[in-house]
């Protein structure tokens, strides 16, 4: 009797104390802990800093839980659920397997990663960083007991193993990435805005053009003058160079622009939009003064990919419109439609309505963005930066492709911008193709 008495309670004892046990290892308030609430917000902000939201928290479902979808040649991917549900997160990721994810696409069962996760720059991120941010997403996010939609990739393009040579033949090792960040820059700000930029911000995950193979074509800016000279077309955008190009890079922006347009999404020298507007109010506007202007400062290091001749102001055609002298092509839709706020001399009203005379986006080669912001206009978003938003209005019912074509060609002539004419077949074809974009493909299916 005794026995059987003793026993139970002596398991309860067992069952008590490991319960005790297992709840102190999951929970930071512990003494012995090292987590801290330091500790938490340093990881909150390395997911900042990595904008691990703009992929992992879809619109319609919890923070963290998966289901922004990937529109690749193959099919439709969904990301994961990376809250800390055991089953549909990554509740049961040691921080070995979180880091071997994040900085090597890895999964826990040893499955790569699709690159559409950014692992190749996340490389980068120190061994320090990467514990703040398993913390964080182990200790501070809430778990989601959903999963995301099912990939539609269909077999054999489903199966994953041929990622792993995508991984060896593309994908820093985390101690080639890290030995980069130690030799590169002398000047400690230099260093921290290239370990920022070609880290946890990925930029170059837009800004740098990819190869057929997918791969970014340079990593870092040691890899030669294509890392950030511009990705191409992104979802009906031109992602630009953020180079010293004069016309289509940075060349005329000062570390204050660039401070400020992370920041806010607007400085006198353009607005953010499209692809860069979700950067910017999920991820750059919460970065540390001394983080933006590291970054900055390290941008303005970055020699032009091509050479471009200077841009000089020329007032000859605001000269023109203010004597009424409307014969140019295209001048009188601009003073009809668009000078009330961008003015007739094409400089805008600082960082309300941005300037048209030497903006890259008006000036870079390949017109999609102008056309775009043009056809469906724009809006500022209001953040705790930049509280008012100014609206630009749509105009795709106002023109036909001729005076479309003519006005952007007018834009794109004027005020010393000296960019070739666009042809209304190419309005035709962009109207098209950035209505394309409009329609989302593949909408995710209903959990
Ligand atoms: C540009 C989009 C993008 C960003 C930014 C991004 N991820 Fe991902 N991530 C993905 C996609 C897509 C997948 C799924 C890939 C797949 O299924 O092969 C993924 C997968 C993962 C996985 C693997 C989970 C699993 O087992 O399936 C982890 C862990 C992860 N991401 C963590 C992070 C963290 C932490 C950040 C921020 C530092 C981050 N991700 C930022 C797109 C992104
Ligand atoms: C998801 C894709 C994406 C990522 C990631 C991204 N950008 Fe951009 N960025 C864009 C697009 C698209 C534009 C063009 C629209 C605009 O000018 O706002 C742009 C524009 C910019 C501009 C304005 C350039 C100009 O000539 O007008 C700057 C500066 C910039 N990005 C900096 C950065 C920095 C720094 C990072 C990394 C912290 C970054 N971007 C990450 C897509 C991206
Ligand atoms: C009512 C005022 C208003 C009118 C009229 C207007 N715009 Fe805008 N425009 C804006 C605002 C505000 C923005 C910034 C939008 C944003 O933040 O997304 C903008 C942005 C732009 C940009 C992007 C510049 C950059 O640096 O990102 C271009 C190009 C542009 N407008 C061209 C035009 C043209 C061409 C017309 C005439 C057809 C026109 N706008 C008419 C207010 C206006």
């Amino acid at each position: 009797m005794k026995a059987t008495r003793h026993f139970p309670s002596y398991s309860a004892i067992i069952c008590v104390l490991s319960l005790l046990l297992g709840v102190s290892r999951h929970h930071p308030a512990s003494a012995e802990d090292a987590i801290s609430p330091a500790l938490i917000e340093a990881g909150h902000y390395q997911a900042i800093l990595g904008d691990c939201a703009a992929c992992h928290s879809a619109s319609n479902r919890p923070a963290y839980s998966g289901g922004v979808p990937f529109t690749l040649p193959i099919g439709t991917l969904y990301a994961s659920n990376i809250s800390p549900d055991p089953i549909h997160g990554i509740g049961t990721y040691s921080e070995a397997d979180f880091s071997r994810a994040v900085r090597q696409g890895v999964r826990k069962d040893g499955s790569p990663l699709y690159p559409a996760m950014p692992y190749p720059s996340y490389a980068r991120m120190s061994g320090a960083d990467i514990h703040a941010l398993y913390v964080y997403f182990h200790n501070h996010v809430a778990p989601q007991a959903i999963s995301p939609p099912a990939n539609t990739i269909k077999w054999p393009l489903s199966i994953r193993w041929p990622l792993h040579i995508w991984r060896w033949l593309f994908s820093p090792s985390i101690k080639a990435a890290q030995k980069r960040t130690q030799s590169e820059f002398k000047d400690p700000i230099l260093s921290r805005g290239a370990y920022l930029v070609e880290g946890a911000g990925h930029c170059g995950a837009c800004h740098t053009p990819r190869s057929i193979t997918l791969n970014e074509k340079a990593q870092t800016a040691a890899d030669g003058p294509l890392f950030l000279s511009g990705g191409g077309v992104l979802e009906g955008w031109v992602v630009p160079s953020l180079r010293q190009e004069n016309r289509t890079g940075l060349g005329r922006w000062s570390e204050e622009n660039i401070v400020e347009f992370l920041q806010t999404g607007r400085t006198p020298a353009g607005v953010g939009f499209g692809g860069m507007t979700p950067v910017i109010t999920h991820s750059s506007h919460a970065f540390s003064e001394s983080d933006l202007h590291a970054i900055a400062r390290y941008l303005l290091t970055l020699a032009p990919a091509q050479k471009e001749t200077l841009w000089v102001y020329d007032p000859s055609t605001a000269q023109k419109l203010r004597k009424g002298d409307l014969s140019q092509t295209g001048a009188r839709l601009y003073v009809d439609r668009c000078a009330a706020c961008h003015r007739t001399d094409g400089t805008g009203y600082g960082a309300v309505f941005p300037p048209l005379a030497g903006n890259p986006v008006v000036m870079t080669s390949d017109p999609t963005s102008l056309v775009h912001i043009i056809l469906k206009g724009g809006s500022s978003k209001s953040l705790p930066t930049a509280p008012s938003a100014f609206t630009m209005p749509a105009f795709e019912d106002t023109f036909n492709d001729r005076e479309l074509a003519d006005l952007v060609s007018f834009i794109r002539h004027s005020w010393g911008n000296k960019a070739d004419p666009v042809s209304d077949k190419t309005i035709h074809t962009l109207r098209h193709t950035i209505n394309m974009q409009e329609t989302p493909v593949d909408p995710p299916p209903k959990n």
